[in-house]
């Protein structure tokens, strides 16, 4: 049986746990630029098997919070080589999460002030906190086919990036009803070019930023991230056939020897098991069977590490509150409580401040 502490390989570097800490955004870069404060934060987190950072823009109109960092302008990637520096001193390592919002953006997001972007012109019905309170992301523009692949190329210049500011590999974000997943969804995908309709046509997209950043930094250093019928960003309903779109996307990128395929499973475990048979690397979870699995635990994980089922556990809301949860899983506890309150922009509190068990 695979426990926590066995170390994994992971393309070509070697994890010495199995406790990944998922990526949280965090809303404390103002410009997109991150500080000596997230450098801080994810190095006191440097115990983690492998830490995949916060989701991080591949250009301005990829955007979708105020306060998220970017890898798309020389300051943002010096910026991002202080904290990658800090963690492998710190003996971690460290994946970029690589994120287009698609339409979970907004105007005031672009200097341009025009329209967010997505497959189709379908909005997602969500606000947006901005200084001047909640407002409405508005009904996105449909992108042109030139749109698409330019797109592709702002990943592969992203991805660039990210190893020039001294990450280990990147995370390409295909969950949680931003832009790649938009285009799997056929709630959100009504395009009737070959981007859309057909499963093979609404994968095309993400098969395609997978093959481009592969060939240019290596599929050793690439991880797709997918959230299997999750219901927020306006996603509820979105997909009317997870159960044969996740297994044909996993088979068709069976071919590229990637880094892992991360499952941010919601009470979706037959779709993960089904995902599994299909994908043949290693499988990182977010591990929520049950309705009760929020947040997870190294519990909750446990049973699906010990089957096969996946190969490490990502944990996001416990790793956020516990820097040291490498020691505190060897001890079986306890854990810090997250303080939601202090998740999403602010200063120190909440962010660098959690007590380790040594404290
Ligand atoms: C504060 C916060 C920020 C998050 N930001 C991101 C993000 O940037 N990218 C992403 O893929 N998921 C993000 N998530 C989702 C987590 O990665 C994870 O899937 C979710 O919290 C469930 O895991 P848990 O039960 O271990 O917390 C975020 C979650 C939290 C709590």
């Amino acid at each position: 049986m695979t426990g926590y502490f066995e170390p994994l390989t992971v393309g070509k570097i070697g994890l010495p746990n199995r406790l990944v800490m998922g990526p949280m955004t965090r809303s404390r870069t103002p410009a997109g630029v991150v500080t000596e404060l997230t450098a801080r934060y994810y190095t006191q987190r440097a115990g983690a098997g492998l830490i995949i950072s916060e989701a991080t823009g591949i250009s301005e109109i990829a955007q979708g919070y105020a306060d998220s960092p970017g890898l798309y302008t020389d300051e943002q990637v010096r910026a991002w080589r202080t904290v990658t520096d800090a963690v492998h001193a710190a003996g971690g390592r460290m994946f970029a999460q690589l994120v287009h919002c698609g339409r979970i953006g907004h105007p005031s997001l672009y200097a341009d002030g025009g329209l967010p972007v997505a497959p189709s012109a379908i909005g997602s019905g969500e606000q947006m906190f901005t200084p001047e309170g909640m407002v409405d992301r508005p009904v996105p523009r449909a992108l042109t086919l030139d749109e698409i692949a330019s797109t592709v190329g702002d990943f592969v210049t992203a991805a660039r990036n990210a190893v020039d500011a001294g990450f280990d590999g990147v995370e390409l974000h295909a969950a949680n009803g931003f832009l790649l997943h938009q285009f799997l969804a056929d709630g959100t995908n009504q395009r009737t070019d070959a981007y859309g309709g057909t499963i093979a046509n609404r994968i095309r997209f993400v098969v395609e930023v997978v093959g481009a950043v592969s060939d240019a930094i290596g599929p050793e250093r690439v991880g797709l991230r997918v959230s299997p019928g999750i219901t927020f960003n306006g996603m509820a309903g979105a997909e009317s056939d997870t159960a044969e779109l996740y297994p044909a996307l996993a088979q068709a990128l069976s071919a590229v020897p990637l880094a892992y395929l991360h499952v941010n499973e919601l009470i979706t475990r037959d779709t993960t098991r089904l995902i599994r048979a299909a994908w043949n690397g290693p499988l990182l979870l977010c591990a929520h069977p049950t309705a009760e699995s929020f947040p997870s635990t190294p519990a909750i994980g446990r049973p699906a590490l010990e089957e096969g089922l996946a190969d490490a556990l990502v944990l996001a809301e416990l790793w956020l509150a516990n820097p040291d949860l490498v020691e505190r899983v060897r001890t079986d506890g306890p854990y810090n409580t997250a303080d939601r309150a202090t998740f999403y922009g602010g200063d120190q509190r909440g962010y660098t401040d959690y007590p380790t068990l040594a404290d």
